[in-house]
């Protein structure tokens, strides 16, 4: 079966199960600062997992496309990717253990004809916090999977929470059996040796936990599912790994055509990095020093690097993009339109690289003698920051070229330094990010202030229930997201309008001050992503139309903002609308 098959198989199956399919948001998480990328299915619908109504109901489905990069230097393996997909099925409220539970069994076993022999699960054991998840185990027994099939593990495996505070709960995972033999008379699951994949994980949402550790009930149970599809794809198809299926096979042929070298990880790295960069510049990411751009860049270098290891002319790349559209096309049409901006990007890059690389491989062989020299085999963290920040050389490139030459680095003094580096950076993009301002003059000032008002109006006209999803400035327009179950009408609009244009003819004074999260929470501060905010947040009202957690800056009075003025109401999302709107003096 090949990939997109089971793509289909599953969003039908799920949709006959009472599941509406969701569009898959995009790589790159729209108002959320805090991540690089979406690495889950549930992450774009937190929301929703934490109470707030979805307009399409209590039962989703979707694939989401994902990016992970702390396992960057594992690809190359036999099965670490950056970019894959996950398949999701989620109950916001709706059911629970059983249903989840019996749903998934039927989907592997029936839909995707997987012998229930094959298949082994692992359920919470218990701990001080919640008890053992007895019900799963039931659960599983009634769908058909015998007792010596079901694993109890902890927390470490079977407990899933998304960073430190939230909601979460047990998950119960499920297992593929290769047939391999098994590596000792204690291997199971959790055996890391190749017997068992893990291809499920169904989250069953029912704690919350607090800053302090403690755990109480969820008011809401959700489910959260994620099944990865490259890893499904591969199992199905009997093949050893994702690269020996159709998603990377034409991509790993041509580069045994093109290559003068035969180093298989090189090989993997160079399909699974071009993939990757692809999907992240189809999602609008590009190449730059800090945060997502540099995750980009890393992974285009990477790749150019593996490509010079394999010595296959960089000219290649633009034969590799075109196979990679053609090839993947039908699962991401966004591929075939995003081409040309695919392909310049990628190439402008690797354009930048070659120029720095051949200075940088000058300087790291510089150093590196100068380090021998010294009757040392490990080269200075200093040495690796600067060839970073000087020669634009990812570290683990110079560690790679270190390696090569059986050197070590020290890495920890080069993270260090980036730290600070990054930080400074940081601080520079998250001034930004405040209110989606992209660079403050007294425009976008002003235009940061209207999105408050605009905020306030939507709530007015629309119900208290509508809240800010999103937002974007620059100094010609601002674009704000939020959520609607309708295509707004021309009454609500002018009725939008006009609300914000009386307040802003109001003269009403901003201000600003200064309190506890919690504090703010408890006064009915507005906020999209309290957990995303320090304990001590600043807060910006509008007299008492508006109060809106906030970092600023605003304009001081909203007398100075001019006239508000609608151009433009469109769908973004499901669920959510977009309005642009400009000031008019
Ligand atoms: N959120 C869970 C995971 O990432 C299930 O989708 O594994």
């Amino acid at each position: 079966m090949k990939a997109i098959e089971i793509r289909n198989k599953y969003l039908n199956y799920f949709k006959k199960q009472g599941h509406e399919i969701i569009p898959s948001a995009p790589l790159i998480p729209e108002n959320d600062p805090s991540v690089l990328f979406n690495t889950a299915g549930m992450q774009p619908l937190v929301p929703y997992l934490l109470g707030e109504k979805h307009p399409l109901g209590t039962r989703l489905v979707d694939y989401q496309k994902c990016v992970r990069t702390n396992d960057i230097e594992e690809v190359g393996d036999n099965r670490h990717l950056t970019y894959f997909e996950m398949l999701g099925n989620w109950s916001l409220g709706d059911y629970f253990k059983e249903e989840s539970i019996q749903m998934s069994f039927e989907f592997l076993t029936k839909e995707l004809g997987i012998p229930a022999e094959k298949i082994s699960v692992t359920v919470f054991a218990g701990d001080k916090d919640c008890p053992r998840d007895e019900r799963a185990a039931e659960c599983w027994k009634k769908a058909g999977i015998k007792e010596n099939q079901i694993y109890y593990y902890g927390k470490e495996d079977n407990w899933w929470i998304a960073g430190e505070e939230g909601p979460c709960g047990p998950d119960t995972e499920m297992f593929y059996d290769t047939g391999k033999p098994a590596c000792c008379p204690e291997c199971q699951p959790s055996c890391d040796c190749g017997k068992y994949v893990e291809i499920w994980n169904n989250v069953f949402m029912e704690y919350f936990k607090d800053k302090e550790g403690k755990y109480t009930k969820l008011e809401q149970q959700n489910v959260d599912t994620g099944l990865g599809l490259e890893r499904m794809t591969m199992l199905l198809q009997g093949k050893e790994t994702p690269f020996d299926t159709e998603l990377f096979k034409p991509i790993m042929d041509k580069l045994v055509e093109l290559e003068k070298v035969d180093i298989i990880e090189s090989r993997r790295i160079i399909a699974e990095h071009l993939r990757s960069s692809m999907m992240i510049i189809s999602d609008g990411g590009r190449p730059s020093n800090v945060d997502r751009g540099y995750i980009l860049r890393r992974i285009i270098r990477r790749m150019v690097r593996h490509m010079n290891k394999l010595q296959i002319n960089l000219d290649e790349i633009s034969t590799l993009i075109k196979i990679n559209v053609e090839n993947l096309k039908e699962m991401y049409p966004e591929l075939e339109k995003n081409y040309e901006t695919i392909k310049s990007t990628i190439i402008e890059e690797k354009d930048k690289f070659v120029k720095t690389l051949t200075h940088g491989e000058k300087e790291f062989q510089k150093e590196m003698n100068k380090t021998k020299d010294q009757g040392k085999n490990k080269i200075d963290g200093q040495i690796v920051f600067k060839l970073y920040d000087t020669y634009g050389f990812p570290p683990e490139v110079t560690k790679e070229l270190a390696e090569e030459h059986e050197m070590t680095v020290d890495i920890k003094k080069f993270e260090e330094l980036f730290k600070e580096h990054q930080e400074r950076s940081r601080q520079g993009s998250e001034q930004k990010f405040k209110g989606g301002l992209a660079e403050q003059n007294d425009t976008t000032i002003a235009y940061h202030t209207a999105t408050h008002l605009l905020n306030a109006a939507l709530k007015k006209i629309l119900g208290e229930d509508t809240h800010q999803r999103g937002s974007n400035i620059t100094v010609d327009r601002m674009r704000f997201d939020f959520n609607c179950d309708h295509k707004l009408t021309d009454e609500e609009k002018q009725d939008i309008e006009n609300l914000v244009n009386d307040w802003i003819q109001q003269g009403i004074d901003v201000t600003v001050e200064e309190m506890k999260k919690e504090e703010a929470v408890k006064s009915g501060a507005e906020c999209m992503f309290i957990e995303k905010y320090p304990d001590v947040v600043t807060v910006y009202s509008i007299g008492d139309i508006s109060k809106e957690l906030c970092g600023g800056p605003h304009v001081k009075n909203t007398r100075e903002l001019g006239k508000f003025k609608i151009k433009k109401e469109e769908a973004s999302s499901a669920g959510i609308r977009r309005i642009k709107a400009v000031l008019e003096n």
